[in-house]
């Protein structure tokens, strides 16, 4: 959900996923999918009313950052969820909200905490485009948590990952990157029984 070009779809079935789709508003996918792969342009924010996938289900559903484009998260935590098979799950990414604080933080010469439970939305120039300008919600831990827990998902997995040392001795503007603002969190979520 929210795939981007279907470049890493299409990387997952050349190691061996199975017949999978790939969904994104954008539409500006690569041209030769190999077989196996599906990309369809639509909005994630209703996975259960895009006809491509009426009816189907899957093993995973991943939303690699791309789930905070989601209109109601809730709402589609829930559709996806009604989407898995038997034993699925969801792989999902978020950036930690303190990236976001810290940086607001900066620009506004405000605090990280003052930041980071503000509950309006902000608005920022993107780097790679001087006249787009991008809204975001501010969200916090508890939210993204809360989110998971009132669509029914429960935390099998959560994981921060940091670069191996090879990696942060290679690249020491990316290991001061990390070191800064901290990176992802990736959740492995999986349906709650009772909902
Ligand atoms: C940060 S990129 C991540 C792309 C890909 N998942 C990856 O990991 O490389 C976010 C993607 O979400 C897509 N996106 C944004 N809003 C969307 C929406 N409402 N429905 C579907 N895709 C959306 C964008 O077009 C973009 O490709």
């Amino acid at each position: 959900m929210g795939c981007g070009n279907g470049g890493k779809l299409a990387e997952l079935v050349r190691e061996g996923a199975v017949a999978s789709a790939g969904v994104d508003i954008g539409g500006n996918f690569i041209t030769a999918p190999p077989p196996g792969v599906e990309l369809i342009r639509g909005d994630l924010s209703n996975p259960d009313s895009l006809p491509e996938l009426r009816g189907r289900t899957f093993d995973r559903i991943l939303f690699l950052q791309s789930f905070g484009y989601a209109k109601d998260p809730v709402h589609t935590l829930r559709a996806a969820r009604a989407m898995l098979n038997q034993d699925g799950f969801i792989l999902l990414t978020r950036t930690q909200p303190i990236r976001y604080a810290l940086e607001r933080a900066e620009q506004n010469g405000t605090t990280l905490g003052e930041e980071y439970f503000a509950k309006a939305d902000y608005t920022y120039r993107t780097g790679w485009n001087e006249h787009i300008a991008l809204t975001k919600r501010t969200y916090t831990m508890s939210d993204l948590l809360n989110v998971f827990s009132t669509a029914g998902m429960w935390i099998e997995t959560a994981i921060e990952p940091q670069l191996a040392e090879e990696a942060a001795r290679r690249y020491p503007h990316k290991r001061a990157w990390m070191n800064k603002y901290l990176g992802i969190l990736i959740f492995k979520l999986r349906p709650l029984a009772s909902h």
